[in-house]
């Protein structure tokens, strides 16, 4: 019996080793892996100048404190400010972090109004984490009924309701930022439209209010772009991203722009581990890999690949209710029940999930060869072949 607590359902496999986009169990056998630990490893298993650089860093200091100048923060705040048009950066854990940090900008700008009642718009189907600010920010009632009373302060509207927005913004005074992922993940891929976030950046000129997006599953190259926001030419004034950025090492990342860069000061918020030596180390590593040779660029290339590989083999197009996602954020949406997929994947050395129930969830990562996208493609179709001949089926 294992004396983890079960708060995974997990699968009868372990892995022992990974590169690029394989992994390896216990006994050798080869996995694809269309999932990247859930979007982390956006630049496969142990890429070399990942590994180099936590190697080199390892041996020379690991963790010192945010209580005294930490030269590998600095490198990385730099680098992700000129390549992402933001001005300050403050560096955390973990995505739930990442957007806790957002929700403290939020309240501190309506704090330093004089709002006693701060309220941050948020979105249907939105997945912002499991703290208890972030779970309450969530659009999810299931992940969310047992840990009630939630944190309060946030209204939520449905996605893309921009009539809803426009209300919001006659009817209450106190609201401070709108918070939303541009690409909705853990939902099950819904992409919000360009229109839609437009108008919230131009509401949010208007009313003084921050926008704030959750690039935690959609940053770092995923999306065609180093964070999708740049794609969709809406322009964010907190971004808090995470996964992705350490290629597997711990680190999250809120990124200001002028507006909101000097709302938290001296005492508002802080970290033991954020932004340390070993992690900031591993994430330069990352943001230089993916931008030296615009790695993002792949994103279509290989979802492309997968996408055609889908089609050219499935038996009946009808198999597939909808195709969502921007880069390789990929939902695919079967007529079948999903409850066996990721099991039959499984059984076929493939690694993906479902998310928000009826979605087949891809997110491979960005050195995936042709071949080997082809292959996933392929090998999604062949369970959806044989789910819809037989739809009740196990196997
Ligand atoms: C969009 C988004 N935000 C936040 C999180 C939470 O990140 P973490 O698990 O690192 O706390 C996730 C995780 O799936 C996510 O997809």
């Amino acid at each position: 019996m294992s004396a983890i607590m079960s708060t995974y359902g997990r699968l009868p496999v372990a892995f022992a080793s990974g590169s690029g986009a394989e992994l390896y169990d216990q006994n050798g056998h080869a996995f694809l892996d269309a999932l990247s630990g859930i979007a982390v490893t956006n630049l496969g298993h142990c890429h070399p100048n990942v590994t180099r650089a936590i190697k080199e860093q390892a041996e020379t200091l690991l963790h010192t404190s945010n209580l005294y100048g930490i030269s590998q923060q600095e490198r990385l705040a730099t680098e992700l400010t000129q390549l992402t048009g933001m001005k300050k950066v403050f560096f955390c854990n973990s995505g739930a972090e990442a957007n806790e940090t957002a929700i403290k900008v939020a309240r501190r700008h309506g704090a330093n109004q004089g709002i006693k009642d701060p309220k941050i718009v948020v979105i249907e189907g939105a997945f912002h984490g499991r703290t208890m600010g972030a779970l309450s920010a969530t659009g999810s009632a299931a992940i969310q009924e047992a840990f009630k009373p939630l944190l309060p302060g946030f209204i939520r509207i449905g996605r893309n309701d921009i009539e809803a927005l426009e209300n919001i913004a006659k009817n209450h005074r106190d609201v401070v930022a709108v918070h939303l992922e541009p690409i909705q993940g853990e939902s099950g891929i819904w992409p919000l439209n360009t229109d839609f976030l437009k108008r919230a950046r131009t509401l949010c000129d208007e009313h003084n209010w921050l926008l704030s997006f959750d690039e935690v599953q959609s940053g770092n190259g995923r999306c065609g772009a180093l964070y999708v926001f740049q794609r969709l030419g809406v322009t964010p004034d907190v971004l808090a991203t995470a996964k992705g950025l350490g290629n597997g090492l711990p680190i999250g990342a809120c990124m200001t722009n002028e507006r909101a860069s000097e709302l938290l000061i001296a005492g508002d918020h802080g970290t033991t581990y954020g932004g340390n030596p070993i992690c900031c180390a591993a994430a330069s590593a990352v943001i230089n890999t993916l931008s030296a040779e615009q790695l993002w660029d792949q994103a279509d290339i290989i979802r492309d690949a997968i996408l055609n590989g889908l089609y050219g083999e499935l038996h009946d197009e009808t198999l597939v209710k909808d195709v969502r996602g921007c880069g390789l954020m990929i939902g695919i949406e079967p007529r079948t029940p999903t409850a066996d997929i990721v099991r039959m994947a499984l059984d076929r050395r493939i690694l993906l999930n479902v998310a928000g129930g009826n979605t087949i969830r891809l997110l491979p990562p960005l050195v995936m060869n042709a071949d080997q996208a082809k292959r996933v493609g392929e090998n999604v179709a062949d369970i959806l072949n044989t789910l819809g001949n037989n739809p009740q089926s196990n196997s």
